[in-house]
């Protein structure tokens, strides 16, 4: 018989054995299953339910909302992560991530800090009609753009865009309150100075605390502003930090950012590997990505089928995992940026637009799953979920 393919690997035999000789005459571990699934769940729940505890006011677009556990335990987390919100806004079941902008050692809350999206569904709930002494559902906290003091530099170089600052913020935070041994720069890009989230806090901090440095930098200011304006660019980001060795960079923010900052940062010779990208939703205008087929309009119609489920129409400029949620189906979901799998689902027939980068695995593909919330419909679709 034919041999499988992990049986090839160096200490396979000896792992088997090991796993024979446990059985044998080791402990059962099957006994503990249940308390073992209980901490596990304590410290990584699906599904928590919190109260909203306050709501803070902090630029004219943006509130930061406190939340507090309804069932007395929020579980730890790492600076930099997120928590998605599961909720119905206008008839419609969905999530969406936000950045926990509280420091992990608070351990009594989490604050996330919400920016409005002109026209944008959930961002306009959470700052209009969401309340003190609300419930809102939520995931456990998730994500990869944290600091790993195995891997990364202790001098973090971060570069935020609008909304973008928030990880940092929980880092910056932690940083301080708990007196880390971290130097931190934050390059920190807007449109005005008025849309700059936690500006106040930040230039405090960054006056008091030498390892914290803080560079606002607007892009277009109003008259007399005496601060650095424009880009964040390279230059800029030398003459501040000096040599770029043992450090890392950290991005957050639009997909515009990203497209001008990586290159600023890799003409600085900073190897890819040092530099991190926190993911932000799917690409805006997708029908502007340079892999967009031609003769396909954003608007164009398609109708998706769902084995087991209804037909719902789709748009070929809207996510799948969008045009399902509005059809009254709801995929499992957690970052809607094509790095955590949940939303995973098998095109049956015809074709989608997935645009490049998105981290499918090489089996995923091969069997015909795509991620729905950055995948496209360019043709009737037959899922299954
Ligand atoms: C890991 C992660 C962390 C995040 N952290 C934060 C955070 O800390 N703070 C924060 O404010 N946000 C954060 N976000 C973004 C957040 O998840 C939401 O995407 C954001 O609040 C907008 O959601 P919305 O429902 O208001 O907008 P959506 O309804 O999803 O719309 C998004 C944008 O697309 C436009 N749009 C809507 N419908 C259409 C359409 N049919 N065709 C074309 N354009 C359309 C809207 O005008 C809007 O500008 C994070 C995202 C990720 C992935
Ligand atoms: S929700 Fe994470 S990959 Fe789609």
């Amino acid at each position: 018989m034919k041999k499988a393919v992990f049986e090839e690997f160096d200490g396979y035999k000896g792992i088997v054995d090991e796993i024979g000789f446990s059985r044998k005459h080791g402990t059962d571990y099957t006994v503990y299953r249940d308390s073992v699934a209980q901490q596990i769940n304590l410290l990584h729940p699906s599904r928590m339910t919190l109260r909203v505890s306050d709501i803070i006011d902090e630029t004219p677009s943006t509130k930061t909302l406190r939340f507090v556990s309804r069932d007395g335990y929020l579980p730890p987390f790492l600076a930099g992560q997120y928590i998605a919100l599961f909720l119905e806004v206008k008839g419609v079941r969905t999530s969406r991530p936000y950045s926990i902008s509280s420091p992990p050692n608070q351990t009594g809350y989490y604050d996330i800090t919400v920016r409005r999206a002109e026209g944008g569904l959930v961002s306009n709930y959470l700052l209009d009609e969401v309340r003190r002494g609300d419930l809102l559902e939520s995931s456990g906290p998730s994500g990869h753009f944290y600091f790993n003091p195995l891997f990364h530099d202790t001098t973090l170089v971060c570069l935020a865009g609008g909304s973008g600052v928030t990880p940092f913020m929980s880092m910056i935070r932690e940083t301080v309150e708990c007196g880390l041994d971290r130097a931190l720069y934050l390059f920190y890009g807007n449109r005005t100075l008025d849309e700059a989230i936690f500006h106040d806090e930040l230039s405090a901090l960054s006056e008091r605390f030498e390892n914290i440095i803080y560079v606002p930098v607007i892009e277009d200011p109003l008259e007399g502003y005496e601060g650095l304006t424009g880009l964040i660019t390279g230059d800029l980001i030398r003459e501040t930090i000096g040599d770029s060795a043992l450090k890392t960079f950290y991005l957050c923010g639009p997909q515009g950012m990203y497209d001008f900052c990586v290159p600023e940062l890799e003409r600085l010779g900073i190897p890819r590997r040092k530099i991190r990208k926190e993911v932000y939703g799917p690409p805006a205008n997708i029908w502007e990505d340079p892999g967009w087929p031609e003769g396909v309009k954003a608007e164009d119609q398609f109708r998706v089928s769902v084995a087991g489920a209804d037909t719902i129409d789709a748009r070929a400029g809207e996510p799948l995992l969008t045009a399902l949620e509005n059809g009254g189906i709801r995929p499992p979901s957690l970052c809607r940026s094509g790095e955590c799998s949940m939303c995973r689902v098998k095109v049956l027939s015809g074709k989608v637009f997935q645009p490049a980068g998105v981290p499918v695995r090489k089996s995923d593909r091969q069997f015909g799953y795509v991620h729905a919330c950055v995948s496209y419909p360019l043709e009737d679709l037959e899922i299954l979920i």
